[in-house]
């Protein structure tokens, strides 16, 4: 959720600290601070809102100093403010940055008041700053105060730190939060995402639970839990190609958006062909192990749920396997009975979210036949956790409100439902029409581009309103239910998606003049029922905005119909998700939104 970067260096850092909290921002944006390392003294900023404030301050204050620890936070223990951003310290010479939740701070704060610290914040990170200046008081090196401080905290952390007393110096520890060490020429870094170094380093080194670094400009050490020197396999990673721009567009989110064919292609490029899929695309041995698969689990959260929620029925008819799906968060609150040759599935753009993480290490320890990941990060936990894996080669999302990250989820889902189906060798002629289906998404992704101009024309009808239906049936429930969650996410306008069958059973209570009804109806097997569930809509005076094939036998008096390209029945799902999207970004445009940055959310979860 927050972002913490890291630096030594042989220059000034305060502008490296600065642009890496911006290329982070995406992890929290409520407040932003640094304090950076000059000799023995520390100056410390902190402002309130976006980097941009801090970067003001910087520009005003023009500090310099060789090395420096920065945080953008997203608010868990305590409101947005002042006293509870980061850096906080402990009597001016023990600097932090944490990232994650400390779960027993209630009890540490006892301790730590009883032991006479004035805590300032209602934060728990800032206990963590007394706790290594406590045990440096008893007379451990910085190093070894940090490590037992460690040992006091239940819950999940990346933790930089500055000692006055160790000028140049950044300790780091990690423990199920994201962190790496970078090394630079003349300077080495600490981040929670190799992005915010991007240009400065491509080498890295990802830390493990438990690990500690210590790194100053020309070197970088990493420790085990025990204190004694750990090696970490360096892993080049081309951060060129993550620097991330709008390119021309008005923000991330439509960028992304407008980025789709490119990233469904580059989900499926090397994966499949001429009408199947590819032995071992999900790591070695994978296709052999397969054809052992009798039940699936998938655990996600928000839109990856989502997407495992819509290729269900693919893996019911192409691999004739029953799926049990799971939001990451309740997974392993059920007590889950595993059956035996169930494969478990994780789906996660960023590959860091700890509610999907915790379900994997759960899963890790039941019997299951192993543990696949879908992801978009290479370099995620999730990823490096995982017995097999597929990326989904989308780029760089930085939008808050996942888009490119949906389809090519879907993209991958698809290839993993084939993959089932080719090791179990059955279905393969249903198996051809869905590989045909997935290369033809792109083209049909860029035909959908042209539904804006008939959105546009909605925009203003719907940007006023209080709340929104959404209705599917099918899979298209599911897509019904993305559509609602982007909606929702940046409009801030209440919207809730049914099935359109279960409509008279409450929610039709909620339909009047006022209510905008947006429907899919592609011409499948259900559009008929479908139609019936529109009519319960008009006639309680709702207006409809389908979108939907010329075909069905909609009509509309109220709203307007939206007519979607000729798709086949496997990439349908894909498409239809493509105006639900641009509904939602245009309307939260006209509003006027931070729909990159919405408010209350972040992109990366690392906190449960
Ligand atoms: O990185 P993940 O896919 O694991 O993230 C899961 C959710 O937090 C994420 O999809 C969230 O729901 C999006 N903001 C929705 O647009």
């Amino acid at each position: 959720m927050c972002g913490i970067i890291g630096a030594a260096s042989s220059r000034s850092v305060g502008k490296i600290l600065v642009n890496g909290l911006k290329k982070m921002e995406y992890r929290g944006y409520d407040s932003a601070g640094l304090v950076l390392n000059n000799e023995s003294e520390a100056i410390q900023l902190k402002t309130l809102g976006k980097v941009a404030n801090l970067e003001d301050l910087m520009i005003e204050k023009k500090p310099r100093a060789q090395s420096g620890i920065a945080h953008t936070r997203w608010a868990t223990h305590g409101e947005p403010s002042q006293k509870n951003a980061h850096p906080h310290t402990s009597n001016g010479t023990i600097y932090i940055v944490h990232n994650g939740i400390i779960e027993n701070h209630d009890e540490l704060r006892e301790r730590l008041s009883n032991d006479g610290y004035k805590i300032e914040s209602e934060t728990d990170s800032e206990l963590i700053a007394h706790l290594i200046h406590s045990n440096k008081e008893n007379g451990k090196s910085t190093l070894e105060a940090l490590i037992e401080a460690t040992k006091a905290l239940d819950g999940a952390y990346s933790i930089a730190v500055i000692d006055t007393e160790q000028n140049g110096k950044i300790f780091a520890a990690k423990q199920k939060s994201p962190l790496l060490v970078g090394r630079g020429i003349e300077e080495n870094f600490v981040a929670s995402d190799p992005l915010a170094i991007a240009g400065l380093s491509e080498s890295f080194y990802l830390l493990e639970d438990g690990d500690f670094a210590v790194i100053t400009q020309d070197e970088i050490k990493i420790f085990g839990s025990d204190g004694e020197g750990v090696s970490r396999e360096e892993t080049i990673i081309d951060t060129r190609v993550k620097e991330v721009s709008k390119d021309g567009y008005k923000h991330f989110m439509e960028k992304e958006i407008y980025e789709q064919p490119k990233a469904i292609a580059n989900a499926i490029e090397g994966r499949t062909t001429e009408g199947d899929v590819l032995d071992n695309i999900f790591g070695l041995g994978s296709s052999e192990s397969f054809n052992r698969v009798k039940r699936i689990q998938f655990v996600a959260c928000g839109t990856s749920l989502h997407a495992a929620k819509t290729a269900r029925k693919w893996f019911e008819e192409l691999c004739e396997t029953p799926c049990y799906i799971d939001f990451a968060s309740e997974y392993r609150y059920r007590n889950p009975l595993v059956e035996d040759d169930t494969l478990f599935v994780c789906i996660s753009q960023s590959g860091e979210t700890a509610d999907t993480m915790a379900a994997l290490n759960y899963a890790k320890e039941e019997k299951y036949l192993g543990i696949v990941t879908i992801c978009n990060v290479p370099t995620s936990t999730m990823a490096r956790e995982s017995d097999w894996k597929i990326f989904t080669n989308a780029g760089p999302e930085i939008g808050v409100a996942s888009t490119k990250a949906f389809t090519t989820q879907l993209a991958a889902l698809m290839l993993l439902a084939c993959s089932i189906s080719k090791s179990k060798d059955i279905n393969g002629e249903k198996r051809a029409e869905a590989i045909e289906d997935l290369v033809n998404t792109p083209a049909l992704v860029k035909e959908a581009f042209g539904l804006k101009k008939h959105i546009d024309d909605i925009v203003e009808k719907i940007a006023d309103k209080k709340n929104a239906l959404y209705l599917g049936r099918g899979v298209y429930f599911s897509i019904a239910q993305e559509g609602a969650l982007k909606f929702k996410e940046i409009t801030y306008i209440h919207a809730e998606a049914y099935p359109a069958g279960e409509l008279k059973h409450g929610p039709l209570a909620l339909v009047d003049e006022t209510t905008p009804v947006v429907a899919l109806a592609p011409e499948d097997e259900l559009v008929e029922k479908l139609v019936s569930n529109l009519e319960e809509v008009k006639s309680r005076g709702g207006t409809l905005y389908v979108f939907g094939n010329a075909t069905s036998k909609i009509k509309i008096e109220k709203g307007k119909f939206m007519n979607m390209p000729d798709c086949g029945y496997y990439n349908a799902p894909i498409v239809y998700t493509i105006p639900l999207q641009i509904l939602a970004y245009e309307v939260a445009c006209s509003i006027g939104t931070d729909l990159d940055q919405p408010r209350n959310l972040a992109k990366s979860v690392t906190v449960e």
